[in-house]
């Protein structure tokens, strides 16, 4: 297969994904798959690392493929798996952790900000090498190409650093270098609540988010309780008004219109008429997605042989990868 190889995932930690996870992920992943050789796992090992109660672990992996699925990850098209289905992630990982210096893997900004937070004692190993097992989830698959948001770019740079140390010790040829495919500004979704912050599974409060597996209504009554500002022009401004801004560009990714289009026809509007646009906009773009989610998540069979077929196709290119490593470093 020719075309360059793209690798992604996301950890099963919530019951559902949001706005920001849709838009600035996943639908990158389905458009990908046109132009790409894609590869989509759910990366329940990265989960352990936040102790993760086993039954809501379980639950949640299998919600988060669904969503994938739902979004439009195409299973004849693209592989699908989860990552602890596929044992080579694991034995790549500690030979990678034996190339990776200790102070290369302790400036990693995420681990010092996350530590800073709780302290050493609330964190774990895991948590310190889970960008060594990244490197693993992306190097395993010979990947040419990984979406990343910013919050990800230093771990990607480790990636590329190992990738390439392997080659200069182990000789050419033995990982391919990735590069990040960075994801469109229009992707980024902030918070509703508070316009000023990225939405996120573990900032974001409930009112701050709006997510795939929601109640419609829900959707709609968090859309119409977005934080704006006291100006009362609809306009596009980052920096003055981080919630009109923010309402604009999830407006334009659901229609694909440009924001000016969007902002000449709400000239003279008020804020109201946007907001209650933009739920039913939202609304009718999720609710197939959601109701297809549903329907994966009431056929477990179908979704564990999908994710069945997934592991074994993956498995079999990791251990080809995993192979010609253990050779050259003597194992
Ligand atoms: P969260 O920040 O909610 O914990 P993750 O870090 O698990 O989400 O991110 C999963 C994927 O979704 C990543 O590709 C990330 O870049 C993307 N993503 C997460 N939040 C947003 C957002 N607010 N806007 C755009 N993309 C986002
Ligand atoms: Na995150």
């Amino acid at each position: 297969c020719m075309k360059p190889r793209v690798f992604s995932g996301m950890q099963p930690t919530s019951e559902s994904l949001h706005l920001g996870n849709y838009l600035g992920a996943l639908l990158q992943w389905v458009r990908l798959q046109d132009t790409h050789d894609a590869i989509y796992s759910v990366v329940d090992l990265h989960a352990l690392t936040v102790a993760p109660d086993p039954s809501v672990l379980r639950d949640r992996t299998r919600r988060t493929a669904a969503q994938y699925l739902a979004a439009g990850v195409d299973p004849e098209r693209s592989l699908l798996f989860v990552q602890s289905h596929v044992p080579q992630h694991v034995e790549l990982m500690w030979i990678l952790s034996t190339f990776t210096g200790m102070g290369e893997a302790g400036r990693m900004t995420q681990f010092k900000d996350k530590s800073a937070k709780v302290g050493e004692s609330g964190t774990n190993v895991g948590l310190f090498t889970y960008p060594v097992l990244m490197a693993a989830d992306i190097l395993l698959y010979d990947t040419n190409v990984v979406p990343v948001g910013e919050d990800q770019r230093q771990h990607l740079e480790l990636s590329r650093d190992l990738a390439q140390r392997l080659n200069t010790r182990l000789g050419e040829g033995t990982a391919a270098i990735p590069e990040p495919h960075i994801v469109k500004e229009v992707a980024k979704i902030q918070d509703l609540q508070d316009p000023t912050k990225k939405m996120s599974k573990s900032a974001s409060s409930p009112k701050g988010l709006i997510e795939i597996l929601q109640d419609p209504k829900a959707i709609a009554k968090n859309i119409k309780s977005a934080t704006t500002d006291t100006e009362t022009v609809i306009r596009y401004d980052e920096d003055a008004k981080p919630g009109v801004s923010n309402l604009l560009r999830i407006y334009s990714a659901f229609t694909g219109r440009a924001v000016d289009a969007i902002v000449a026809d709400y000239e003279g509007k008020m804020y109201g008429h946007l907001k209650s646009d933009l739920a039913d906009v939202v609304v009718e773009a999720l609710t197939p997605v959601h109701d297809s989610a549903m329907e994966w998540i009431e056929s477990p069979e179908r979704l564990d042989s999908v994710l069945a077929d997934g592991a074994a196709k993956a498995s079999a290119i990791a251990q080809v990868t995993l192979d010609r490593i253990y050779d050259r470093v003597g194992l």
